[in-house]
């Protein structure tokens, strides 16, 4: 049996636990375990990359032509702390949308799945665990219908992925961001100050909700509660009242005004999604306004993405791995591992991609941050 690899879209703490775990199993089972560069790309290097699409650095890494890594207990040793992904990683990966140059320079999305596919049994390849997003497993799912034996794990900071209690990533990006509250508020007190806070999580408040709570921010904003920038001012003022002089105000990328809109930082292009960002400097902004408080803004940005996974997303990742390669021993192809405390277990790829987890409004920990008087917007 040989096991193919990959890590697809952004990075997250734990990857290399996951690789670990799924290397080791194999190995205890006689299995061989290849590792794929940066997504897909090492599958099939000349195409796409190789095209001029991508250049200097881009293209030394991704065609070389050398994108297939075995790996043994060797290659795998002392890693499961390790943030990043030893195998590489692109969000600009997907072979049902291939970014291709044109002869005008022009760049058009392209359909390279049948040649990905192509690649995969070439290589005499038994089965592939990917591990990824929503986006990534989505991409697992297609492979799988076009007779891809796949398996996937699901990873991201976001905590978005449907069917999982929780995804690897998550718990250290909160620790992170929480961290950073803790330090805003010091200089925040000093100084009078109200600070806004950005941080990532994409569509869903799971990253700022939670950090925000742990971090004592007095307003949190998330995109599943368009907020009312009013009541945000109006909780600022309250404090003001009270002697409290400064305020921590946490603001999920994805949130958004009551009848606004997303902020954008860049809009989609060939192949690669929307970046959102920006929202944290146009709340400061209003706050600033609308109060006369000194107001500033902050986005945490890629440390929440870096750094060693805590111990919660080191054994999340390690039991991931290995219940990975207990379902290609189960044969169980097209489905994905998730997290239903207390156990691993595993359900079809089908049924949770394309609807991302988003907070529920009515969740015990949304009426957690209402009783502690956290303004959530509305
Ligand atoms: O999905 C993980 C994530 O970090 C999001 O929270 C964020 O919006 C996005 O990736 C950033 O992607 P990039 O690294 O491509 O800017």
């Amino acid at each position: 049996m040989k096991i193919a690899i990959s890590t697809g879209g952004g990075d997250a703490p734990g990857l290399n636990a996951v690789i670990r775990a799924v290397v080791l199993s194999a190995h205890q089972r006689g299995w061989e375990s290849y590792g794929i560069h940066r997504g897909y790309d090492g599958l099939f290097p000349r195409l796409g990359r190789g095209r001029g699409y991508w250049s200097g650095p881009e293209r030394r890494r991704g065609g070389s032509g050398d994108g297939l890594v075995r790996l043994g207990p060797d290659e795998v040793r002392g890693i499961t702390h390790l943030g990043g992904t030893i195998l590489g990683t692109t969000n600009r990966g997907d072979p049902f949308h291939w970014p291709t140059l044109q002869r005008d320079g022009g760049i058009v999305e392209e359909d390279r799945s049948d040649d990905l596919v192509r690649a995969f049994h070439d290589r005499g390849l038994d089965a592939l665990v990917a591990i990824g997003g929503d986006g990534s497993l989505g991409i697992a799912q297609r492979l799988f219908c076009k007779g891809v034996p796949a398996v996937g794990v699901p990873k991201t900071i976001d905590n978005d992925v449907a069917g999982t209690e929780s995804t690897f990533g998550f718990d250290t990006a909160v620790s992170t961001a929480t961290d950073a509250l803790d330090r805003i508020h010091t200089t925040a007190e000093s100084h009078d100050r109200v600070f806004v806070v950005e941080l990532m999580g994409r569509y869903s408040g799971w990253i700022a909700l939670h950090s925000g709570l742990s971090g004592s921010a007095d307003v949190i904003l998330i995109p599943e509660i368009p907020f009312d920038i009013e009541k945000v001012c109006e909780k600022i003022l309250e404090r003001e009242r009270r002697g409290r002089h400064f305020s921590i105000v946490v603001a999920a990328e994805g949130a958004r005004p009551l009848g606004g809109r997303l902020v954008l930082r860049e809009g989609a292009h060939p192949g690669e999604p929307e970046r959102l960002g920006g929202i944290a400097d146009e709340v400061a902004q209003e706050i600033g306004r609308r109060t006369g408080k000194e107001t500033r803004s902050l986005v945490l940005g890629h440390l929440q993405r870096g750094g060693s996974p805590t111990t919660f997303d080191r054994l999340l990742a390690l039991r991931f791995g290995s219940a990975a390669v207990r379902a290609i021993a189960a044969e169980d192809f097209g489905s994905c591992v998730v997290y239903t405390p207390p156990n691993v277990g595993r359900v079809p790829l089908a049924g949770i991609i394309g609807k991302p987890k988003v907070v529920p409004v009515d969740s015990g920990i949304i009426m957690t941050a209402r009783n502690l008087g956290i303004c959530l917007g509305d």
